[in-house]
């Protein structure tokens, strides 16, 4: 049996949390789905069900891994011996290996601009057509894995070093420059000539975009910002100290989360509507739209337009190692205590079954094009398993777990630190997880089922 580390640190908790939720999620995907969504419109649903279905999946799994004091597997089959409430944990585990394996080809991919905007080659080119270099990018078939196994090492080498010394102080590093950046660049694009009319967009909800998909869009990306429902979140609550407050880091990181994401939106679209592109471009927004937002916009300002382009490459690198670490961990947790085996040894199995199943999610955007499973190349297949399936359905799993199976007595103790700490509204708390999270989630899980609303 091999000794659990700790996070030494209430800092370090909340940092290593946030840093698993800020990621590719809030700085890719959630501009993306706000610039199709309707924009203030979408926000204001993407809040709702961060409070009413996110933060209570959140506050399960920190209960579940604080007192079951093991991997996503092991806390079910210690907290409830015997019972099919494990379909979980596993489905957690399945999940880590899958979101790992994708997330991780996108971020070979930010890993790949970050260089190339340091070394100046996204400047100074007239008329360069960002879709044609994309495109023949992602479809060659040996540079994208390339990227994709460097930065899968660098995702290794912290998580090899252990909870404290390695994505505890990482975490520490990387989060606050993290949040510099963030800050930086948001307040470089306000002032950018013509943002006026992308704060607007931002801030002005045009209720007649919203339809029953935007909504349930909304749902998913809430989940999958916060990284709730693959156990996750169980994993690193396991190495919670008995102090942490559940419910005051639960809030403390879906603040900052949704902070970084409205950010994001500040960053991008204000830029955007500066040179006169339209917001609604999709998954390329941030590695066609971009590139091109700063060769036109900084054409005059050759200087800026390199320090704004590696910012913020830089910002995305960051925020995708601080979520695949937690990706990385849910599995390398499982290894060792599972099969009793030394963290270095179970990082490199995870480490190597995601380089093979990410070439996989690679090659579908090239030679593999045709190669299809259910009518899905690998990259969407995975991305679609686990955004659409295994997160909602794990998140119902957990809320019915915590709120329903698990003695009311011990809930409660773990969310009153044994009654050392008041929690207010300790009833509408319990009232969101048992009755208005499962209830939610049932609707995008069977929407995903049988599509009545599209
Ligand atoms: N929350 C991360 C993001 O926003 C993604 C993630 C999903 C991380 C699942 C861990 C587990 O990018």
């Amino acid at each position: 049996m091999t000794t659990r580390g700790s996070f030494g640190s209430q800092l370090g908790v909340i940092l290593a949390s946030a840093g698993s939720a800020i990621g590719l999620g809030n700085i890719w995907r959630f501009p993306t789905e706000v610039g199709r969504g309707g924009g203030a419109a979408f926000i204001l649903i993407y809040l709702c069900f961060i409070l009413l279905l996110a933060m209570p999946v959140m506050l399960c799994e920190f209960i579940i891994g604080r007192s079951g004091r093991s991997n996503a597997i092991g806390a079910f089959r210690r907290l409830a011996p015997g019972k099919p409430w494990i379909v979980a944990g596993i489905m957690g585990v399945l999940g880590g290996f899958l979101v790992l394996s994708f997330y991780s080809v996108v971020a070979g991919w930010t890993l790949h601009y970050t260089i190339a905007s340091a070394t100046g080659q996204l400047q100074g080119k007239e008329g360069t057509d960002f879709g044609a270099i994309f495109t023949a990018f992602v479809s060659d078939p040996w540079q994208p894995i390339i990227y994709l196994a460097a930065f899968l090492l660098l995702t290794h080498l912290v998580v090899e070093r252990g909870i404290e010394r390695g994505i505890e102080h990482y975490s520490k590093l990387m989060m606050p420059l993290l949040l510099v950046i963030t800050i930086f660049l948001a307040g470089f694009s306000l002032t950018m000539p013509g943002a006026a009319e992308g704060i607007r967009f931002l801030l002005q909800p045009n209720l007649n975009e919203v339809t029953p998909g935007v909504v349930l869009g909304a749902m998913g990306q809430a989940f999958f910002s916060l990284s709730v429902g693959i156990g996750c979140l169980v994993t690193y609550s396991s190495y919670f100290s008995e102090e942490t407050r559940l419910v005051k880091s639960a809030v403390n990181v879906c603040l900052i989360d949704t902070m970084v994401a409205v950010i994001s939106g500040f960053i991008i679209f204000p830029t955007v509507f500066s040179v006169g592109i339209n917001p609604d471009a999709g998954p390329g927004l941030v590695f066609i739209t971009l590139p091109n937002v700063f060769l036109l916009t900084f054409s005059e300002m050759p200087f800026i337009g390199y320090l704004f382009s590696l910012l913020f490459y830089t910002l995305l690198l960051l925020a995708a190692l601080t979520s695949s670490i937690s990706m990385h961990e849910i599995c390398t947790a499982f290894i060792s205590e599972h099969f009793s085996q030394s963290r270095r040894k179970a990082a490199t199995i995870v480490t190597i079954i995601s380089l093979v199943l990410g070439s996989a999610c690679s090659l579908s955007f090239g030679p593999w094009q045709n190669v299809t499973v259910l009518g899905h190349g690998f990259f969407d297949l995975f991305d679609f398993t686990v955004t659409k399936f295994l997160m909602p359905l794990g998140g119902l799993m957990m809320t019915l777990f915590v709120g329903w199976y698990l003695d009311r007595k011990l809930v409660e103790q773990q969310l009153t630190n044994g009654g050392s700490v008041s929690v207010r509204l300790l009833c509408l708390l319990m009232v969101l997880i048992r009755w208005v999270a499962p209830a939610g989630i049932l609707i995008i899980f069977l929407n995903e089922l049988f599509p009545i609303f599209i």
